[in-house]
C-alpha cells in the first residue's frame, strides 16, 4: 500500500463507476492480476482457489476470497463486503453468490477481463448468476490504468532508477568471454541489490553477436562474448508493482563502423520519437518519427516491431505506440521509446527509455548515457 491513500483509491473507484456507466454495464469484475491489486490496493496471487471483486457503482464493492486470505482485508481505508469460502469446493459458489447479491447483482451485464478471468471462476459464476452475462471490458481497466497519478509516476520514476543502478553496477563486471547468461545472472542480483521489489517485470535480455543481438527478444544463452560484438541489454526493475522496462546496447571491445553507424541511428531515432511525444499527438505520429529516421538511412526493412508500449502494472500494456494508432496522448501516459534496427548475421541495436507525457512534453525516467560504450 505504500504508494496508496485512501483519497486516490476511491478516486479509481470513482472514475471506473462513470466508465461502466458509460458502457451501460452493472458491474465490473476483477480477478487476481494487476487490476484488482490496482482498485483494491491488496495484493492477490492467481490460485486454484479463485478470488472475485465486483465494482458496481452506487455500492461498496464485494469480495468473495478464500478464509485464509481475509485478514488482507482488515483496516481498509474504503468500505468493501467481503465473503469468504472454505477448503471445500462446493462451497466457493455461494460466496461468489453473495458477493454478487451485495453488490445489486442478478440480471446484470458484468464487465470481464478477457486476459485475466479463467474458465475456472467463469464457470463457478455462471452457476451462481444464470441470469448475468459476462461481457468483454478490459478496455475499461486498461483506460483508467493507462493514466498515471503522481504516486504511481514515481513509483516508476523509482523503478526506472533502481534498474539503472543495477547496470552502471553490472557494467564494470562484463568482460570478453563471459556467458550471455552470466551476464544476465550478474544483473537480476544488481537488480534485487538495489532495491527492486522481488518480482522482476521480466528476466533481463542479453543477447550478443551476430545473431543474438538481431533477435528482439532473445533469450540470455551460453554465447561467450567475444570482441566486435553489439551487446543488447532489456532489463528492469519493480518498485511497489509499478515496472521499469529499459534497453541499451554496447559495443564489446571495437566494433565495426557499420555496426557503429547503425547504433548511432538507433540512438537519433529514438530522439526523434522523445522530441515528438507531447498532448495532442496521436501514437503513431510518434511511431512514425522514430521510423522516418531509420527509414531514411536505409534500415526501414530491419525495424520490425512498433517504436513502443504502454508501461505501469504490466510490461505491457496501453497505449501502443504503432503505426496507425490513432490514440492521442494525455499528459499523465506512461509507456516506452525503443527503436531497434535487426540485421540478421551482423548484430542489432535498441535503445529504450521509460517517459510519461506532461504538460507540455514529456519526462523521461531513463537517462543513462544512450552514446555507444565500448565494454569488456
Ligand atoms: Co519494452
Amino acid at each position: 500500500m505504500s504508494t496508496l491513500n485512501a483519497a486516490s483509491l476511491v478516486n479509481r473507484h470513482k472514475k471506473l463507476s462513470q466508465a461502466l456507466q458509460a458502457a451501460s454495464l452493472q458491474a465490473m469484475l476483477v480477478n487476481p492480476g494487476p487490476s484488482i491489486n490496482y482498485l483494491t490496493g491488496m495484493h492477490f496471487h492467481l490460485s486454484e482457489r479463485p478470488i472475485i471483486a465486483f465494482f458496481t457503482p452506487g455500492n461498496p464493492p464485494s469480495l468473495a476470497l478464500p478464509e485464509l486470505e481475509a485478514a488482507k482485508t482488515h483496516g481498509l481505508p474504503y468500505e468493501l463486503n467481503v465473503f469468504t469460502y472454505g477448503e471445500d469446493p462446493a462451497s466457493w459458489g455461494l460466496a461468489f453468490q453473495q458477493a454478487a447479491a451485495a453488490a445489486g447483482l442478478s440480471r446484470a451485464q458484468i464487465g470481464v477481463e478477457d486476459r485475466v478471468l479463467r474458465l475456472l471462476e467463469l464457470r463457478i459464476l455462471q452457476g451462481a448468476l444464470p441470469q448475468a452475462e459476462f461481457v468483454p471490458a478490459e478496455h475499461i481497466m486498461a483506460s483508467l490504468r493507462m493514466f498515471k497519478d503522481p504516486s504511481e509516476v514515481n513509483a516508476m520514476q523509482q523503478a526506472a532508477q533502481i534498474a539503472q543502478k543495477a547496470l552502471q553496477a553490472t557494467l564494470p563486471l562484463i568482460k570478453t568471454g563471459m556467458r550471455e547468461s552470466e551476464v544476465a545472472a550478474e544483473l537480476t542480483l544488481q537488480i534485487l541489490r538495489q532495491g527492486s521489489s522481488p518480482t522482476l517485470p521480466f528476466m533481463p535480455i542479453v543477447a550478443s553477436g551476430p545473431h543474438n543481438s538481431a533477435n528482439p527478444h532473445a533469450f540470455p544463452g551460453e554465447r561467450r562474448l567475444a570482441s566486435g560484438d553489439l551487446l543488447v541489454i532489456d532489463w528492469g526493475a519493480n518498485q511497489d508493482g509499478y515496472f521499469s522496462d529499459l534497453t541499451r546496447s554496447f559495443g564489446i571491445g571495437e566494433i565495426s563502423a557499420e555496426l557503429a553507424a547503425i547504433h548511432q541511428v538507433v540512438q537519433q531515432a529514438n530522439a526523434a520519437a522523445r522530441a515528438a511525444v507531447k498532448p495532442g499527438t496521436a501514437c503513431a505520429a510518434v511511431d512514425q518519427a522514430a521510423r522516418t529516421i531509420i527509414e531514411n538511412a536505409g534500415f526501414g526493412q530491419y525495424f520490425i516491431h512498433r517504436t513502443g508500449h504502454g508501461l505501469g502494472m504490466e510490461v505491457h500494456e496501453e497505449p501502443y505506440i504503432r503505426a496507425g494508432n490513432p490514440m492521442i496522448l494525455e499528459p499523465g501516459m506512461t509507456f516506452t521509446i525503443e527503436p531497434g534496427i535487426y540485421i540478421p548475421g551482423k548484430g542489432g541495436v535498441r535503445i529504450e527509455d521509460n517517459v510519461v507525457v506532461t504538460e507540455d512534453g514529456l519526462q523521461s525516467f531513463s537517462d543513462m548515457p544512450r552514446e555507444l560504450l565500448s565494454i569488456g
